[in-house]
This record gives C-alpha cells, sequence and structure tokens, in this order.
C-alpha cells in the first residue's frame, strides 16, 4: 500500500499499543508508541531521584535523552541512553507519574520534535494522546479509539494480574479515570478527539475487528492502491 501516517489517539487502556502495532504489521508501516517516549522520560526522571515538580531538571533530563524504540518480535523494544527499559517504563510508579511529567510544555515540545521526524517519510503508525491534533495534523488517517472506562480497567487488569497481584479492578478504574482526568485537562495539547478523527468505541469490539475496520478506512483512503 502506498505510505500514509495514521495517527490513533485515545485515553488510556482503550488498546491503542496493541492495535496500532497489528495495523503497523499488515501494512509493514513502522509502529511508534509515543506514550512510551513520555514514559521513557518519566522513568529516567525518578531514577535521577528527582520529583515531577522540578520542571527546570526534568527539562534536561528529557533534553540529553536518547530514546529508541526498537521493533522487535514480541512487541517494541524501549532503550534509554542503551539501556533496555522495555518492563520499567510500565511500573505503577512511572504509570502514577507519566501524566505529571507530561503536562510539561518544554518536555512535549523535546517529544513532539523527534516524533515528527520519526514520522517524516510516512509509513507510520503513531500511537498517543496528540498525534492527530498536534504531532501529526496532516496524518492522512487518525483514529479516535475509546472504550468505557470499566472496560477498559478490565482489560488492564487481565494484562497486569502478574506484575501487580495486589491491585484491584476498582484501583485501576480509578487509576485510569485520574490519568485521563489529567491528559484532557493540561494545556499543552491535550488529549482530544481531532475534528477530522474517526471515533471507534471499542467496548464491544474485538482486537481483529479493530484492526480490519482501520485496514478498511486505510484502503479507502489511498483508493486500493
Ligand atoms: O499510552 P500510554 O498510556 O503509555 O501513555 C502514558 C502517558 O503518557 C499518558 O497517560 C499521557 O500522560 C502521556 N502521553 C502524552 N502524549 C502522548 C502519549 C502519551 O501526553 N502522545
Amino acid at each position: 500500500m502506498e505510505k500514509i501516517n495514521i495517527a490513533i489517539d485515545g485515553p488510556a487502556g482503550a488498546g491503542k499499543s496493541t492495535i496500532a502495532r497489528l495495523v503497523a504489521n499488515e501494512l509493514d508501516f513502522v509502529y511508534v508508541d509515543t506514550g512510551a517516549m513520555y514514559r521513557a522520560v518519566t522513568w529516567s526522571v525518578l531514577k535521577a531521584d528527582l520529583r515531577p515538580d522540578q520542571e527546570a531538571e526534568v527539562v534536561q533530563v528529557a533534553t540529553r535523552l536518547d530514546i529508541r524504540l526498537v521493533p522487535g518480535k514480541d512487541g517494541q523494544q524501549v532503550y534509554v541512553d542503551g539501556q533496555e527499559v522495555t518492563a520499567a517504563i510500565r511500573s505503577a510508579e512511572v504509570t502514577g507519574n507519566v501524566s505529571r511529567i507530561s503536562q510539561i510544555p518544554e518536555v512535549r515540545r523535546i517529544l513532539t520534535d523527534k516524533q515528527k521526524l520519526l514520522a517524516a517519510d510516512k509509513g507510520v503508525v503513531m500511537d498517543g494522546r496528540d498525534i492527530g491534533s498536534s504531532v501529526l495534523p496532516d496524518a492522512e488517517l487518525k483514529i479516535f479509539l475509546t472504550a468505557s472506562v470499566r472496560i477498559r480497567a478490565e482489560r488492564r487488569f487481565k494484562e497486569i494480574q502478574d506484575d501487580r497481584p495486589e491491585v484491584t479492578l476498582e484501583q485501576l478504574e480509578q487509576e485510569i479515570a485520574s490519568r485521563d482526568r489529567m491528559d484532557e485537562q493540561r494545556e499543552t495539547s491535550p488529549l482530544v478527539q481531532a475534528p477530522d478523527a474517526v471515533l471507534l468505541d471499542t467496548t464491544e469490539m474485538s482486537i481483529a475487528e479493530v484492526v480490519e475496520r482501520i485496514l478498511e478506512l486505510c484502503r479507502a483512503k489511498v483508493g486500493g492502491k
């Protein structure tokens, strides 16, 4: 298929990364998980014993970090300054702090510049919160993926039971709702559906159905080329 850019945005746990990766595989496009980039900065900030409110220091960390997203057999691997942090950036501590780090405008500017570069040659499926609205406003296809908070918490619950056996479904529901609130209410490029994005509510859709729907939309965009 002709190379286009596909932006997939939506709230936490809507299945963006799973879906984006599968769509990218089908089309032989590059998958870019921008949430992993905000998580990588957050991981580095915590490792340096800094707090999210130490903005100047946080920006310094974000400026000098070398973040690499490497496609692998079991999904994407994330490296920070050469160290593999794929699992570490999914910890409860990183998840609990990432929305505060991602509110800092200068951090967003630094990561947005990197993301634009990654998509410059097209053929990218990029997922996040502000891709269609701010990072790739010219993306040929924009999807806004959502699902009820309950179903998103249930999906997350199944995923993380091995890593956080003590967590309850109610706790996860609260964590997800609070992260959504922060992401939606921040001043710089908040989570929002771009006016030209296609809304897909996946509450009652299987992963395969969502992937097929997006592929159909792609084919319609490029006229079956
Ligand atoms: O996608 P994921 O849940 O891993 O993203 C983690 C956090 O990173 C989000 O809750 C949000 O605060 C931030 N993020 C963002 N903009 C993006 C992608 C992620 O602010 N494009």
